[in-house]
């Protein structure tokens, strides 16, 4: 099964959380299928931007002419770890009123067995969302040592049964290649003791698998730490996350940057580079009920806002 179709999550939250400015410069960090850039493009008038980017080609390549066409909109393939070149080059750096980071896959790339990212279709084990750069899982999982499996398995899919998996991939590839997406789902199953969870067996693994594939993790602290940099005074920073090892990253960053460092804290005067760059607003957002139902997707997401100050 193939799909074109992404629902955008907590909709409503983001556009509030961005605060737009009709006449503002808005960046979309993960384009996808453009639901939210559509969005935020409808409540700019003429002299409002968005900026969107996307590091996977198919993303690029199905952006409706109607975004396309817009003299408003730009969009960009490349990986929002270059956010301040991307911007700098456009010469938006401190004048950006919003950022947004959608994290994760789209469900394009879930639904499509060919980008090898689903246990559930089979495909070939890739889970690239650039599949023209990078290693794709196939050559990463046939190469890896099984002490780097393991913590790999442990560190980004908080999997328990990380070693008993681990070894039960090398064992298997010892006999054929692993290079199918049900073949490692099937590996994966046979080796993990049921505990009668209700996700699929191999949901943490392949977690774990897609994580170190494309960065994820390096990806996410290199944008946040670019963020405040291309963000004006009081322009917003929004970030959903789909797991607690995202929602981590994201909620320290947040903290941290919202705080004077230690040894300034209670002090009268703080020199201004020790100034905290952002201010937090409100509490992280989940999906409604409502939501829940209608986009199983929405089930785990969770908006985060800060404020340049
Ligand atoms: C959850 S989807 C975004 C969906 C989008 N908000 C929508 O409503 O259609 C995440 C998208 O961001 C892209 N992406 C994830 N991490 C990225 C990164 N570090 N750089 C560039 N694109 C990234 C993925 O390729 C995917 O298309």
């Amino acid at each position: 099964m193939s799909s074109n179709v992404h629902v955008p999550v907590l909709l409503g939250p983001v556009l509030d959380g961005l605060k737009i400015k009709p006449d503002g410069c808005y960046v979309d960090g993960t384009f996808g299928r453009g639901g939210h850039s559509r969005e935020i493009l409808k409540q700019l008038n003429d002299n409002g931007r968005l900026i969107a980017i996307d590091r996977d080609p198919q993303a690029i390549a199905a952006a409706p002419q109607s975004l396309t066409d817009d003299p408003r909109f730009e969009l960009i393939r490349g990986e929002s770890a270059q956010l301040e070149t991307f911007i700098g080059e456009r010469g938006r750096v401190g004048e950006v009123d919003g950022l947004l980071f959608d994290l994760g896959v789209s469900s394009p790339q879930l639904d499509e067995a060919g980008r090898g990212f689903s246990f559930l279709r089979d495909g070939p084990l890739d889970m690239r969302m650039d599949p023209d750069s990078g290693t794709s899982a196939r050559d990463w999982i046939n190469a890896v040592e099984e002490r780097e499996l393991k913590r790999v398995l442990r560190k980004y899919g908080e999997e328990q049964s990380a070693a008993r998996i681990a070894r039960a991939i090398v064992t298997a590839r010892e006999q054929t290649p692993i290079s199918r997406t049900a073949q490692l789902a099937r590996i994966v199953e046979d080796a993990k003791p049921s505990r009668g969870e209700k996700k699929h067996p191999a949901t943490k693994t392949f977690q774990a698998i897609r994580i170190v594939i494309n960065r994820e993790l390096e990806q996410l602290e290199s944008l946040l730490a670019q963020s405040v940099n291309v963000l004006r005074k009081g322009g917003r920073l929004c970030v959903i996350s789909f797991h607690s090892l995202e929602d981590r990253i994201v909620k320290r960053f947040m903290r941290d940057t919202s705080r004077e460092p230690e040894q300034y804290r209670g002090m009268p005067e703080v020199p201004e580079e020790f100034r905290p760059k952002l201010k937090l607003v409100g509490k992280p957002v989940v999906a409604t009920g409502a939501e829940v139902d209608a986009n199983r997707r929405a089930r785990s997401a969770r908006l985060r806002i800060a404020e340049r100050t």
